[in-house]
């Protein structure tokens, strides 16, 4: 069992980027907690961030052929991107959405999201754990 871990623009950032809201730790913590994780729940994992909408979608139809569930932060397109809605409403394994903020505590542009039509659970505002949480959630559904 293969799962994606997506992440969108500027997640490359993390823990650089404004720290008082996402936290100190790097995506490349972010992969080495998701990885030890993978390792005890026996799924093999690809964890992958891109700044570009369509390369996005490129691995979400990926993801048909060769993944079982698929967690997805993407960042900014979340409230922006019908084309990222589409491409997982033709994946057909489970979808967690994640935001390492509470995008509901924070600008009403965050507290829509296009991916949540599409998402069967989603986490925010729990910090980078909140990839775990989801990586739990996506191998149980997946299993
Ligand atoms: C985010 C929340 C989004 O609103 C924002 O654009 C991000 C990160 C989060 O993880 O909290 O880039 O998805």
């Amino acid at each position: 069992t293969t799962i994606d871990i997506l992440n969108g623009p500027n997640l490359n950032l993390l823990g650089r980027r404004q720290p008082e809201i996402y936290g100190r730790e790097t995506l490349a913590d972010v992969e080495a907690a998701c990885a030890a994780l993978a390792a005890e729940l026996g799924v093999a994992l690809r964890f992958r961030q891109s700044n570009h909408e369509g390369q996005i979608i490129d691995w979400i139809h990926e993801a048909r052929e060769s993944a079982a569930g698929i967690v997805i932060n993407p960042g900014a397109f979340t409230h922006t991107s019908v084309a990222i809605l589409d491409a997982l409403k033709a994946f057909d394994g489970p979808v967690i959405e994640v935001h390492i903020s509470n995008v509901h505590q924070r600008e009403s542009f965050r507290h829509h999201s296009y991916v949540s039509l599409r998402a069967d659970g989603v986490i925010a505002g729990c910090g980078t754990q909140g990839y775990l949480l989801a990586l739990r959630r996506v191998a149980a559904l997946a299993a």
